[in-house]
């Protein structure tokens, strides 16, 4: 009788949404994948594309280091059926979705998918506004494992209310899925995301032609201004909650060796998801080299689950610190000048938070110990690059 009642009700609240929650133990570390967006937008995108992805992913080694969803942002849908359910863009997707999330899950990745909270998504195609159980349970059936939810053509729209009843309807639909915020940090989603989302956006788009700073056409920010972006937003971020910078840029556009080296380093400083944004099937040596780094990704990855903060800023060179387990510390010399800096590192006066005795020091892109802090160093912080060290007890 008990088991009844409590049936009973569990069924009566369920279906009114008031158990509704997001999926607990998701995301626990930032998600790392790879989003079609930057190299491919809207026109380049289909099902070969995708399914070449997955295959690279596994081939060239960024699976092993902890690459795992393959997400379709924007333009793989095209209208919606007289039962209000999504239709997919055939040209683009002959095979379908499903078929297409199986290929993705029989190389052993994940696959995410994109909507948007309003009547249409921002390149044009139709939005979830209305149809949300239609779409969240359409994502459940095909078994997608992640949702990236944009914010255009939301007029009128409450960004609370409406990621709130997105996130009910896939919790009601069931299937476990990853729920990544893009509102661009309009309404500032650190404050009231925890619960409604896995990870979201705090700014508009990164500029996908890899600029290091600057506006362009007041909405693509260069990568550098992304990060003055995130200062002060570390204490919202945590295991399945995280800040999201946006995708990265290395290897859009020839973006140089320095630049990419010191936007992947703040990235992982940052705990943002690792959403890689290059196309997989045709990278540079040294760009495959950057987005691999095991130390770094380890950084990013730390169960911990700590955003980095800036600790010293002398202009145009600034430290950056990460807490890892085991009292480990990250630190990040970050030279945004157009040329070299050399700089004596005196770790009495620097204010690294909980630095406690002396540490070894590993230089993880040299990926070697080259020192301790009992005594000072010298480093030569190469133009717009960084140093990154792990200090080890
Ligand atoms: C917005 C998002 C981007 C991308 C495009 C797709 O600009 O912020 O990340 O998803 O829409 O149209």
């Amino acid at each position: 009788m008990k088991t009844k009642i409590f049936l009973l009700l569990a069924t009566f609240f369920l279906s009114n949404g008031m158990l509704a929650q997001k999926f607990d133990n998701l995301a626990m570390t930032p998600p790392m994948g790879w989003n079609s967006w930057n190299s491919f937008q809207c026109d380049g995108v289909n099902e070969t594309v995708i399914k070449e992805m997955a295959d690279a992913m596994v081939e060239t080694g960024f699976k092993d280091v902890g690459y795992e969803y393959i997400v379709i942002d924007d333009c793989w849908q095209i209208g919606r059926d007289d039962n209000g359910y999504i239709i997919v863009d055939k040209e683009k997707f002959p095979s379908g979705i499903k078929s297409l999330v199986d290929y993705v899950h029989s190389k052993g990745l994940k696959f995410g998918i994109y909507s948007d909270a309003g009547t249409k998504t921002c390149a044009g195609r139709p939005g979830s506004k209305g149809f949300e159980r239609q779409d969240a349970e359409t994502y459940a059936k095909w078994d997608v494992d992640y949702l990236k939810y944009d914010w255009c053509f939301t007029e009128g729209q409450d960004a609370i209310t409406s990621y709130t009843l997105m996130r009910d309807e896939l919790f009601k639909a069931g299937r476990p899925i990853v729920f990544s915020l893009c509102e661009w940090g309009e309404n500032k989603p650190w404050e009231w995301a925890k619960d409604v989302g896995h990870l979201w956006r705090t700014t508009l788009d990164i500029d996908m032609g890899a600029r290091y700073d600057g506006n362009i056409w007041g909405n693509l920010i260069g990568w550098s201004d992304l990060v003055d972006m995130q200062v002060g937003l570390e204490k919202y971020a945590g295991p399945g909650h995280w800040n999201d910078p946006d995708m990265l840029a290395v290897g859009n556009n020839n973006m140089p060796e320095n630049e990419a080296r010191a936007h992947f380093s703040m990235w992982c400083m940052l705990a943002a998801p690792l959403m890689a944004g290059n196309d997989l099937r045709d990278m540079s040596e040294v760009d495959h080299s950057i987005l691999t780094n095991k130390e770094l990704i380890a950084i990013n990855q730390d169960v911990l689950g700590k955003q980095g903060f800036k600790i010293e800023d002398y202009g145009n060179f600034e430290i950056w610190q990460k807490p890892l387990t085991n009292g480990d510390i990250a630190i990040c010399f970050f030279n945004r000048e157009t040329t070299s800096n050399t700089y004596e590192i005196d770790w009495s006066k620097i204010r690294v938070k909980d630095f406690e005795g002396d540490y070894k020091i590993k230089d993880l892109w040299k990926n070697e110990i080259v020192g301790a802090t009992d005594t000072t160093l010298t480093i030569d912080v190469p133009s717009r690059d960084v140093v990154v060290f792990r200090l080890m007890k």
